[in-house]
């Protein structure tokens, strides 16, 4: 019984996405991980649904993120993935996630 619990264990910290390699994220930033798959990986090319250059966002202006989400969110920019999470966040939003990556790579 002892070693099926172990297991069990194992199991769930394998499970676990990658998260632990990402900065911490302010408290008030939403999710961050939602970008990060993305945004992060080296290279910055995404997989799915076909292979397609991802730009780095960390280190960038925090007002051209700002700008450049909002542009998307009212179809200013023509992406249909970052449409659709742009469309999901509000302003506060937005400006946190704009802060949060502006901090990263500097
Ligand atoms: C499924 C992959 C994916 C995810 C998840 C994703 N993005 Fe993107 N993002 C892209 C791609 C691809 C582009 C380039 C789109 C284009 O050509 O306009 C982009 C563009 C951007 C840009 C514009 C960058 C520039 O240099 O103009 C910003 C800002 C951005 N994303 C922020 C975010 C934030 C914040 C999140 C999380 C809430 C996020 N993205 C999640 C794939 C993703």
């Amino acid at each position: 019984m002892k070693l099926h619990r172990l297991c069990l264990a194992v199991l769930a910290a394998a499970a676990l996405p990658a998260a632990a390699q990402t900065p911490a994220a302010p408290a008030t930033t939403p999710n961050i991980s939602a970008c990060t798959g993305c945004h992060l990986i080296p290279g910055y090319r995404a997989a799915f649904p076909q292979v397609y250059h991802v730009p780095k966002i960390g280190g960038q202006e925090e007002k051209y993120l700002e700008n450049a989400l909002q542009a998307y969110k009212k179809g200013e920019r023509n992406n249909a993935t970052m449409q659709g999470i742009a469309r999901g966040m509000d302003d506060a939003e937005i400006k946190a996630l704009a802060a949060y990556f502006a901090k990263l790579g500097k």
